[in-house]
């Protein structure tokens, strides 16, 4: 039987990740938005409800690109029943040691090398290369085009910008980028960001003005 995914969104994200459930073989049966609206590529676009109420035991894909909204919609499909397995374009490449926990969106075009942990609901954008002995947190946004070397701990709720570059820890001494730290379009990382800190630049710098917003 073809399994039948529920998308909460309907964005481009959504859109997208409709089109790699289709490439797995999924049935992506509904968008979920606040309202009922025109359908999107032939798939009608439905409250999270009404989406229970006709495809109950269906499996869900939160895609939404803000991370705190993903965090709010993963739990509101968690109450209404609904599995979020991660959803891996068939393109990735993954060596061994590689693990994707519920919930991840992988689109096409990223690779993982070898031993890299991504942590629940983690977005994985087109395009993303990560290397050897990478953990992603939790809510995580990787852009598309992101490139991490190896050794490097990436908190819950980063989100990491269009093109952004990490370079390499250390064995055992991650380079680290902490939870909800921000890291700006093109910027490359080459040193620890504290948590919550927005940095952009090469290499990059925090962000002085309270004006740069996401
Ligand atoms: C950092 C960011 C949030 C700034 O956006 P903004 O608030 O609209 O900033 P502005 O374009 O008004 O630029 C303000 C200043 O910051 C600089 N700046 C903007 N983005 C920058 C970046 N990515 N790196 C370095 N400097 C940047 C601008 O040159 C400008 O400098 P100035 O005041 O000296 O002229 C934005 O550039 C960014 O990186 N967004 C992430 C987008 C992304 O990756 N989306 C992916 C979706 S999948």
């Amino acid at each position: 039987m073809v399994p039948t995914l529920v998308v909460f969104g309907a964005g481009g994200l959504a859109r997208e990740a409709a089109m790699v459930a289709r490439r797995l073989g999924h049935e992506a049966a509904a968008f979920v938005d606040r309202a009922p609206g025109p359908a999107i590529h032939d798939i009608p676009v439905m409250t999270e409800a009404e989406a229970a109420r006709r495809h109950p035991g269906a499996d869900a894909v939160i895609a939404v690109g803000d991370h705190a909204l993903r965090r709010r919609l993963a739990a509101v499909a968690a109450d209404l029943g609904f599995a979020c397995p991660a959803l891996i374009d068939p393109t990735t490449v993954t060596g061994p040691g590689v693990g994707f926990a519920d919930g991840v969106l992988v689109l096409p075009g990223a690779v993982f090398t070898v031993d890299v942990a991504v942590g629940a609901h983690v977005l994985v954008n087109p395009g993303v290369t990560i290397a050897h002995d990478v953990a992603i947190g939790a809510f995580a946004s990787l852009s598309p085009g992101v490139h991490v070397a190896g050794n490097v701990a990436i908190g819950e709720d980063a989100f990491l910008g269009i093109g952004a570059s990490v370079a390499n820890g250390r064995p055992g001494r991650p380079l680290t980028i902490g939870a909800g730290a921000f890291v700006a379009a093109g910027a490359t990382v080459t040193a620890e960001v504290a948590p919550g800190l927005r940095v952009a630049g090469v290499p990059a710098r925090p962000l002085p003005s309270k004006d740069l917003q996401p």
